[in-house]
């Protein structure tokens, strides 16, 4: 977004200046965390359809004037990435108070496919672990190895969608569920030559939960900030606890750790790749299609205003 005015003690952007919405701010509590999203669960609040809006100055940050990187990618970094980066450090933070670099350099992460998921895996790469993605899509397969991130096929594995209540009554569901679980585990101990995940990244929830805590090491780490398909988890405490395996549960970051996000992607060219399209205002609802048909990009992004 563009400044057009401002209010009179307003410090962190002048007029002209291009931000990043930060928008998961609506409200936030005295230590910096936010209790409420701007338009998400905020009722009242204007959303991002708006073509002008009035803002909080705590609600936008000014890009840096000499960014190499497009407006588009901002965009796209502005949701996905400044959560990654605030939930990665509380998850890589947690596992290395378990084992130190020294005890083990290189653990493996293994993730589910997402955005944020995607960002959380350029940042673990950069702290030296091994990283291995599940998804379904075959340009990202190729992009991922690209970036020296294994990729795994998961339309294999289709039947991973766990429900108890058809586990306990459905005897042919429980057999393709089963079947596709143990498939799922094997793969992940081939890739990660037996050792598992030290990091497993699930931004999906319900369905995948009870085969993401299998494949997870002793110790290990499970983290989120979504719930894309439920919400509802149930775990074993004696099971999670005698394995060491840490839940972690995050969401967007602190307006300090976007600032500190915004830096560490322009110093270490931690930003989505240009959009194959941007989508014009008209053709929102054609983006809402697309995404629901899985046609577009980790990073889909629409534009209101011309810059
Ligand atoms: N709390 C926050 O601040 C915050 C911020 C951002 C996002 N989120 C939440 O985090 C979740 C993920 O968001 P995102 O933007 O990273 O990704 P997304 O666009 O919601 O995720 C899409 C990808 O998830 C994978 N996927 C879908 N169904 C799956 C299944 N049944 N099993 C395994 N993988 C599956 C697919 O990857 P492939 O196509 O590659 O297979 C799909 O393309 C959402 O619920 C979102 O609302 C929360």
């Amino acid at each position: 977004m563009r400044v057009l005015k401002i209010g009179a003690k307003v410090q962190s952007a002048k007029v002209g200046d291009l931000c990043l919405v930060f928008s998961g701010a609506w409200q936030w509590n005295r230590f910096g965390f936010v209790t409420a999203a701007l338009a998400y669960d905020s009722p009242g609040s204007i959303g991002l359809m708006a073509k002008t809006t009035k803002l909080h100055e705590r609600q936008i940050i000014a890009l840096p004037e000499d960014t190499p990187f497009h407006p588009a990618q901002w965009a796209g970094f502005s949701l996905r990435y400044v959560t990654a980066f605030g939930n990665w450090k509380v998850a890589h933070g947690t596992f290395r108070l378990m084992l130190t670099e020294q005890e083990y350099p290189h653990p493996y992460v293994v993730s589910w496919g997402g955005g944020v998921a995607w960002a959380q895996l350029e940042l673990a790469k950069l702290s030296g672990y091994q990283c291995i993605m599940f998804t379904s899509d075959e340009n990202r397969m190729a992009a991922l190895k690209e970036k020296g991130i294994a990729a795994i096929d998961r339309r294999p594995l289709a039947a991973i969608h766990f429900s108890q209540q058809r586990y306990q009554t459905d005897v042919v569901y429980k057999k393709n569920y089963t079947a596709a679980e143990q498939l799922f585990l094997q793969t992940v101990a081939q890739a990660t030559n037996g050792e598992m995940a030290s990091i497993l990244i699930d931004h999906i929830g319900e369905p995948v939960f009870r085969a993401s805590l299998k494949a997870l090491a002793q110790p290990s780490v499970i983290t989120t900030s979504g719930w894309k398909l439920g919400m509802h988890l149930s775990t074993m405490r004696a099971f999670e606890s005698g394995y060491w395996h840490q839940h972690i549960n995050t969401s967007y970051a602190r307006y300090p750790e976007a600032i500190e996000a915004i830096q560490f992607a322009q110093t270490h060219n931690w930003i989505p790749p240009f959009p194959e399209r941007i989508y014009q205002f008209d053709e929102i609802p054609q983006l809402a299609q697309d995404y629901a048909d899985g046609k577009t990009s980790y990073f889909p992004i629409f534009q209101v205003n011309p810059l």
